[in-house]
């Protein structure tokens, strides 16, 4: 039997998310949405593109909970971006009442999902989503790290002319300005970034700035979009992890994982290095950190915390 994916949230994000499932034949999609007829439209235009593209999987798009029922994975996209004159406190409150209201709303439809939550801010939302829903922390997991990682490794490909796939590195920490690209652990065709520092092949002054560029990658791509924020990488990185849990590829992702006392840290989420397999997240994989890494990693850790608890003033429930 096909596999079923339900998509909450049709936006650019879901949208994205459902072509890229479509063209790799991965499972069935259910995309909902609050607004049905762009759920609807959007399922409908790409199921047409299956003569063209080859592929077998069904489509279909609704604003009933009971048509998702049973999904195998759940990926949310579902919230508001964050408007001019808003503030990050303002959309905190918005996504709040969203998530609950998804939460509700798959906990006893699919109560066996892997659920993988995309809508920001991120780390809190996810926190907030596990919590509403009481669903297993290693079956709830947010999408941010790969994304960073892409970035970073896009950003340092263009920069020293390698192609990307010579690159290994990746970013941890919570998804925002203090989200920590892992220098120790960054890798261009075997060699460590630090001797191309030395061997003046790029100087830290580059680097920092590839630093600061991947942590504010997706303002950048606001700037550029006016309306709406990025979704192609989101959408792929997404659907990587969704690959990772269907097929158990037990592959190591950066992700928004509980953490239960792994880097120091309990009853929060943040971004690590985590196992996704058939039975979710398998593992927090703990690397070792420089001294430094480590400082920026508690500052972002502490970051999120800070969030949480406003969250918490919103919504003591929490
Ligand atoms: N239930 C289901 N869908 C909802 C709900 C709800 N309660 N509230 C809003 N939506 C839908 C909107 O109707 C919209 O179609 O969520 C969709 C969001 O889509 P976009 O506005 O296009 O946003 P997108 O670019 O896809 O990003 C979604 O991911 O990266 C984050 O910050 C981003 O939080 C945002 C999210």
């Amino acid at each position: 039997m096909k596999k079923k994916i339900t998509l909450i949230g049709a936006g650019q994000i879901g949208g994205t998310l459902a072509h890229l499932i479509a063209l790799k034949n991965l499972a069935d999609v259910v995309l909902f949405d609050v607004a049905s007829g762009l759920a609807k439209g959007k399922a409908l235009d790409i199921a047409q593109s299956s003569p063209v593209n080859n592929f077998e999987v069904s489509l279909s798009g609704t604003d009933n909970y009971e048509d998702t029922k049973d999904s195998d994975v759940i990926i949310i996209t579902a919230g508001v971006p964050r408007k001019p004159g808003m503030t990050r406190d303002d959309l905190l409150e918005i996504n709040l009442k969203i998530i609950k209201q998804v939460a509700d709303g798959i906990k006893n439809t699919s109560p066996n999902a892997f659920v993988i939550c995309i809508t920001n801010p991120l780390d809190v939302i996810v926190m907030a989503l596990q919590k509403y829903s009481g669903l297993p922390k290693n079956k709830v997991v947010g999408m941010a790290g790969i994304l960073d990682s892409s970035r970073f490794i896009y950003f340092l490909s263009e920069e020293l002319k390698i192609p990307v796939n010579k690159i290994k590195s990746f970013v941890l920490g919570g998804h925002g300005d203090s989200m920590v690209p892992m220098l120790d652990s960054t890798f261009i065709d075997g060699k460590e970034i630090k001797k191309l520092v030395s061997e003046n092949k790029i100087s830290i002054e580059k680097l920092d700035k590839i630093v600061e560029r991947t942590k504010k990658g997706g303002a950048e791509i606001v700037k550029f979009l006016e309306k709406g924020s990025a979704f192609y990488a989101p959408a792929a990185s997404g659907v990587e992890m969704a690959e990772s849990y269907l097929n158990d590829l037990k592959k190591q992702l950066p992700c928004a994982a509980y953490l239960n006392g792994e880097y120091g840290f309990k009853d929060i989420y943040a971004g690590v290095p985590v196992v996704i397999g058939s039975k979710g997240v398998e593992k927090v994989v703990e690397i070792k950190l420089s001294d430094l890494e480590k400082k920026n990693f508690n500052d972002s850790v502490k970051s999120v915390t800070e969030l949480f608890n406003a969250a918490k003033k919103i919504d003591p429930n929490l």
